[in-house]
């Protein structure tokens, strides 16, 4: 049960529209010395500490961070609850990676008992790192997803999850049919789908391990639940597009294999979208179907660059969210992701200003998650997760920072150059302190 009433203090940060480039302050709201008040875990005020705390009940107690920067809880868009132990795999690219890695770890999560262990840990360790939101795919089996979103309720995050679908070109036990994998998802989805803060995503893995009749059932699911969410990997790969060419040859292009079960829509996220055609770019901008970069995991897999500027500059624009994408991804901190993302852009000749990283991870993430009205700014309504960060927590980052005169996006882009977990010093969900890391400041010599 959320607090009655929470109060935190500090340097307040939250947009109120995409930024359109560097040093545009319109897109920003900020308060450097702010308070956020909440009741019963939302939101009821948010504005300059001098005006704000007079007016709180005397003995109001103040979680007060002077120096850090309080933000949004970070919104994951793209990570498999079952690949905590497959990160950090050596050696292949995406479909020997699979097959190698990946499809031999998936398999433990048919045990209950060790899939409700793991969701303990991994969900600790999204708070750990600044998330309080995200999608995610757990293994084939429906114990997988029941006891992550047992665990997700228990602490009360919203959280994005489905069972995956995947009927072939895998291990048998890591094989549900076509029947069974709309059975399951079914029962899960209406047992979750809307439950508190959780929220039910349709997840065929991808093409190559689902059959057309599994496809079809996706389809139906999704017919028959127009806002459950559909989440799924696309053209992550040239060997993985040559794959779906051979087993789908009817259809034009990877997305029409998708396109033709009713799979595209604004609810729809699609994992990488590297290497898409003109058509597809073209198609996926204008059905509103939502584009994951995941920068980690496409430089660790050898997969490619996201071409985050020629999606966005389409008419109208490709609806783009940002993603760790662990275990392929290397990293559960959003920061090392928007830093990757950087060098991800930069490779193509493109820059990501802070603010425009920053904006994607909080109120962009949210909207195209459809969620702009529960997470991802600090305004009255909104649910309370929130996140505090210290740009200075480590002694390389403190030292960079000596170099900066209060200049708000510079500090920004350090912590998602230099930013990790070390940078997460509260994670608040509905106004309630989750995770406070542990004195990792104190590095420097007595
Ligand atoms: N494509 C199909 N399954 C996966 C997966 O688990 N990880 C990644 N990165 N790509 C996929
Ligand atoms: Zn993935």
């Amino acid at each position: 049960i959320p607090p009655a009433l929470a109060v935190l203090r500090g340097r307040i940060l939250s947009f109120l529209a995409a930024p359109k480039g560097p040093g545009d302050a319109a897109s920003y709201r900020y308060f450097p010395d702010g308070v956020v008040v909440s009741e019963a875990g939302r939101i009821t005020r948010v504005g300059p500490a001098a005006e704000v705390l007079p007016t709180l009940p005397a003995g109001t107690a103040v979680d007060h961070y002077p120096d850090d920067l309080i933000l949004p809880g970070f919104i994951d868009a793209h990570l498999h609850f079952p690949q905590t132990q497959v990160i950090a795999s050596y050696g292949a690219q995406l479909l020997e990676w699979l097959q190698k890695y990946t499809f031999i770890a998936e398999q433990r999560y048919g045990d209950p008992v060790y899939a409700e262990r793991q969701a303990a840990w991994f969900l600790r360790e999204l708070l750990a790192n600044g998330t309080t939101t995200a999608a995610v795919y757990g293994s084939v089996h429906p114990q997988s997803a029941e006891a992550f979103f047992a665990e997700s309720e228990r602490l009360g995050t919203a959280m994005i999850a489905g069972k995956v679908m995947m009927d072939r070109n895998a291990p048998p036990g890591l094989l549900d049919t076509a029947q069974s994998s709309y059975d399951d998802s079914k029962r899960l989805l209406q047992r979750w789908h809307g439950n508190g803060r959780q929220r039910y995503a349709i997840t065929p893995r991808f093409a190559i391990t689902s059959t057309e009749a599994q496809l079809e059932a996706a389809g139906a699911l999704a017919r028959e639940f127009p806002d459950a969410y559909v989440q799924t990997h696309i053209a992550e790969n040239l060997q993985e597009i040559e794959a779906v060419r051979s087993l789908f040859p009817d259809s034009r292009d990877y997305l029409d294999v998708y396109d033709r079960y009713g799979l595209l829509g604004p609810k729809t996220l699609f994992g990488h979208c590297i290497h898409l055609e003109e058509r597809e770019r073209q198609r996926m901008a204008e059905t509103g179907s939502v584009a994951v970069f995941c920068p980690t995991s496409n430089l660790f897999i050898g997969s490619g660059l996201f071409p985050m500027k020629d999606l966005a500059r389409r008419d109208p624009p490709a609806r783009i969210a940002v993603a760790t994408d662990v275990g392929g991804g290397t990293s559960y901190s959003m920061l090392r992701t928007l830093g990757e993302g950087y060098k991800v852009q930069q490779l193509q000749g493109a820059n990501v200003s802070a603010l425009e990283a920053f904006h994607l991870l909080t109120a962009g993430n949210a909207e195209v998650l459809g969620l702009a009205d529960e997470i991802g700014t600090i305004a009255p309504g909104r649910h309370a997760d929130l996140v505090v960060l210290d740009a200075r927590a480590t002694s390389a980052m403190a030292h960079r920072m000596e170099a900066v005169d209060a200049d708000l996006e510079e500090e920004l882009f350090i912590l998602m150059t230099l930013g990790d977990d070390r940078s997460i010093k509260a994670t608040y969900i509905q106004g309630r302190r989750m995770h406070e890391r542990e004195g990792t400041r104190s590095r420097s010599p007595a």
